[in-house]
């Protein structure tokens, strides 16, 4: 599994950046299974200037999701326009504002936003781009990339919107070390005060997520899911907020209690298989009266402020540790895409762009 990041190392190798020009990484080519090297083409251009009711923007911290792959195969965009071989690959990100033409944002304002993978982008800012002003609560810059992003909305929209946890319940989560996953996990232990079971890949990530709010951790690499469930929870689990579709998702649809909930988050098993995964026991959500709900994250901006909010003030009390995994280096982008299907990642996969100040990170 490695070798295929050691060429990533070797894409980067001769690859740097620097104040005088704006650096992009494009498609090249549409990712075939995993992504590999030559689907990614580095491009250098211009700074470009704004214009009247514009900002330019420099690029300081970039998130890395799952997401990104489909981005760049050209399908399900998630909102966002569908790439074309030789488009800069889209990407949320921190940036500060370093040029304002624009009467609502100042010179010098962090913010976060589709900043798309390059060092820096003229904008318009409008509603498509989802830009905030950022941090809140004078948090590090960084968590604007994933806990205080995109990432930490999804955790929360799945968790609270859609999984309605209670006290008590027994919940299972798969992704538990990822971004979503290690959210997910302390927030329903400590804020909520559910039991939580996570599975991870590996006993480090399984160690992880047992000081991450997980009482109980299943190694779904060497571990049998099935067994391991039912040696956890003999009397069946109460929500299932699932990170992985696949077998795992079918395992625990067989150890559901009456009146639990699914939450489908995301199904990172199937992403690189040729074929669909079909799910053969979907009607145990009728004999345990299930309520499976999936979303879309997009769909739950309206709630931006209130949720991060939330975020900030239970990393604040201690309740929520924030997991940022950083990867160093602008160069270094298609690796760190490349980390989250090998399972590289522990947290919320980000990027360093140009090796930010420790104190932003
Ligand atoms: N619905 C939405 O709006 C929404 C929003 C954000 C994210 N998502 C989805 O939520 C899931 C988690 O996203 P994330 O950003 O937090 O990513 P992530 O979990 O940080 O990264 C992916 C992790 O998934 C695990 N993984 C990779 N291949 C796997 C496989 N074949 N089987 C099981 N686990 C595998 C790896 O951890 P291990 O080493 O433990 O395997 C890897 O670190 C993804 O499926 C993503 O698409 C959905």
């Amino acid at each position: 599994m490695t070798d295929g990041l050691q060429e990533f190392d070797a894409l980067a190798a001769d690859k740097r950046i620097d104040d005088g020009a704006n650096y992009q990484w494009r498609v090249a080519a549409r990712p075939v299974g995993n992504v590999v090297p030559t689907d990614f083409e580095w491009a250098v251009t211009d700074i470009p200037e704004p214009g009247a009711g514009e900002v330019l923007l420099k690029t300081h911290y970039l998130g890395l999701a799952p997401v990104m792959r489909f981005y760049m195969q050209g399908t399900g965009a998630a909102g966002e326009r569908v790439l074309e071989p030789g488009d800069v690959i889209h990407g949320r990100g921190v940036a500060q504002v370093v040029k304002s033409r624009h009467p609502d944002w100042r010179e010098g304002e962090m913010v976060q936003g589709q900043m798309g993978w390059q060092t820096y982008k003229v904008s318009k800012m409008t509603d498509q781009e989802k830009f905030w002003r950022m941090p809140p609560n004078d948090l590090p810059a960084a968590l604007g990339s994933g806990v205080l992003g995109m990432t930490g909305l999804s955790a929360h929209a799945g968790l609270f919107a859609c999984g309605d946890p209670r006290p008590d319940d027994i919940m299972v989560l798969s992704g538990a070390a990822g971004g979503v996953g290690s959210m997910v996990s302390q927030m329903a232990a400590n804020v909520v005060g559910c039991e939580v079971i996570g599975m991870a890949g590996g006993a480090e990530k399984c160690a992880f997520i047992k000081e991450h709010g997980c009482s109980n951790a299943i190694d779904y690499k060497s571990e049998n899911i099935p067994d391991r469930l039912d040696a956890l929870c003999p009397d069946g689990m109460d929500l299932y907020f699932d990170n992985v579709g696949g077998e795992t998702l079918e395992a625990c649809l067989e150890r559901l209690r009456l009146h639990s909930r699914v939450v489908l988050c995301g199904s990172i098993s199937e992403y690189t298989r040729d074929e669909p995964f079909r799910l053969s026991n979907y009607t145990r959500l009728r004999a345990t009266e299930t309520r499976m709900q999936g979303f879309f994250v997009y769909n739950h901006v309206d709630r931006w402020d209130a949720v991060m909010e939330d975020l900030a003030g239970w990393i604040h009390d201690g309740k929520l540790e924030p997991v940022q995994d950083i990867e160093q280096g602008f160069q270094n982008m298609p690796r760190a895409l490349a980390n989250l299907y090998y399972g590289r990642n522990v947290g919320v996969q980000c990027c360093s762009v140009r090796g930010e100040p420790e104190e932003w990170n």
